[in-house]
């Protein structure tokens, strides 16, 4: 039989140890993308899920989440929101800070971006801790949107970041569509 989209699709991601930094295992998916069959099957699939949830609104995380959230948003006909590092976006802002295994970090977006109507779906490429999606989803709750998902390509099982927006984002389906 056919072999099943994840399963096609986990065997273009290759880890890398120690990148970038030691102890940390990389994910790569350059070769997914490299590959227009298996990057269109990613993009359909998150596009698919755009319409089941009834997103009016993709909001991509920088910088990786760029990568996919674009495409998607053309594709299901959707416009394209990004939420980015400090400091880069014009205007005003709405900013979030939120921990990273080393340190933390300061994610915006743009005031005036989303308003009560928008249902946002959040896109990205990994989900690891959870902690940037929950970060990216809060910063959208105030500006009166509501979050109806947070997909990602990878979900990684391991680092338990189902079970904190499970835990802190109670409600919020999380659509993954690779678990590894
Ligand atoms: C990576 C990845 C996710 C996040 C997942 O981004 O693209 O956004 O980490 O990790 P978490 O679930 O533990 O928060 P990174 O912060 O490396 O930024 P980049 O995409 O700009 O490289």
């Amino acid at each position: 039989g056919e072999m099943p989209l994840d399963r096609w699709l986990a065997g273009y991601i290759r880890d890398v140890p120690d990148h970038p930094r030691p102890g940390v295992l990389f994910k790569d998916y350059s070769a997914l993308l490299a590959e227009p069959r298996a990057f269109a099957a990613a993009v359909d699939f998150l596009a698919e899920l755009c319409s089941r949830r009834r997103a009016t609104k993709v909001a991509g995380l920088e910088a990786r989440g760029f990568l996919l959230g674009t495409p998607v948003a053309v594709r299901c006909e959707l416009g394209f929101v990004p939420v980015r590092k400090k400091g880069k976006l014009p205007g005003r802002t709405l900013s979030r800070a939120y921990e990273l295994e080393y340190g933390s970090d300061v994610i915006e977006i743009q005031q005036d971006a989303l308003g009560p109507r928008d249902r946002v779906i959040v896109l990205d490429d990994v989900l690891a801790t959870g902690g940037t999606a929950l970060a990216a989803a809060s910063l959208i709750a105030e500006t009166g949107a509501q979050v109806v998902s947070v997909a990602v390509l990878l979900e990684l099982g391991a680092l338990s970041g189902r079970r904190r927006m499970e835990r802190d984002l109670a409600g919020v389906p999380l659509d993954a569509l690779i678990t590894a």
